[in-house]
């Protein structure tokens, strides 16, 4: 069996720490493992309230490395100097988000997680790879189907390079769960990798960010024809869906369509 918690997310229904940040908590036939770190304030806290022992957990997948996913990392090793760490090669690129209506924000790893990921134990990831038993990491996700997967990420504060995110990765259990963190690489991209990856894995529900919140309607239109034609039977969309983007794909597919909140725990 195989359980997924959610320890950090924007929302809560269990009066738990709230953020812009994401952490899952995955439970594999007694092997646990930490996807993401949130943004650094909630983590500890909301591990300890939903009474997880820190010592139970034996490895940590970072889905990028972006701020919100990345910012407890510092605290968390300070913790667990042990912890076995696996990312894609680019996570420590330094990075923008450059909004045409807000001011430019360095969305990077923050420097004092750089520092404790340097100490740590790393497992740098570049393929679809086995974590421990029922769970895979995507590793990166080639951008194959043409799908609109773009945002205002750039690796420099002058715009002059657009950031392609080369790093972001999902986990896939074998159970049929695919978690993505913010699934820069598009959930159609990210699901066709799975597809060729491990064939015999039939994905029936998704949990996590897909980074919806400023798609257009021709991509939302896309990503909705794609998710219908898969079969899916739960969708939890979490973090960065984007409220507007989870209230359109709920009237537009015929599976359960949830929204995600910390603290929330379902099992496979
Ligand atoms: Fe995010
Ligand atoms: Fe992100």
């Amino acid at each position: 069996m195989c359980t997924v918690r959610i320890v950090v997310d924007n929302q809560t229904r269990r009066g738990l720490a709230v953020e812009h940040g994401f952490t899952v908590l995955l439970d594999s036939h007694g092997e646990q493992l930490l996807l993401d770190t949130g943004a650094g304030a909630a983590l500890m806290d909301n591990l300890a309230s939903l009474g997880v022992e820190l010592g139970s957990i034996k490895r940590l997948v970072l889905s990028h490395g972006h701020w919100d996913h990345t910012g407890g990392l510092a605290e968390l090793l300070a913790a667990l100097p042990d912890l076995p760490v696996f990312a894609a090669p680019g996570v420590l690129q330094e990075r923008f988000s450059c909004h045409p209506e807000r001011p430019v924000r360095d969305v990077s790893m923050p420097a004092e997680c750089r520092r404790a990921y340097a100490a740590a134990r790393v497992h740098e990831l570049t393929g679809f790879t086995p974590i421990c038993p029922g769970i895979f990491a995507t590793g990166p996700i080639p951008r194959l189907s043409g799908e609109d997967c773009g945002g205002p990420f750039y690796l420099d504060a002058a715009k002059e390079q657009p950031d392609p995110l080369v790093d972001d990765q999902s986990l896939l259990l074998a159970a049929g769960v695919l978690i993505p963190g913010c699934c820069h690489s598009g959930i159609i991209n990210t699901l066709e990798h799975c597809r060729r990856c491990a064939p015999g894995v039939k994905i029936h529900t998704i949990i996590g960010g897909l980074h919806l919140v400023h798609a257009d309607q021709e991509r939302l239109e896309r990503t909705a024809a794609y998710l219908q034609q898969l079969g899916l039977r739960r969708l939890v969309a979490c973090h960065c869906t984007g409220e507007e983007a989870i209230a359109w794909l709920r009237d537009r597919l015929s599976c359960e369509v949830l929204t995600g909140a910390s603290g929330d725990l379902y099992e496979y």
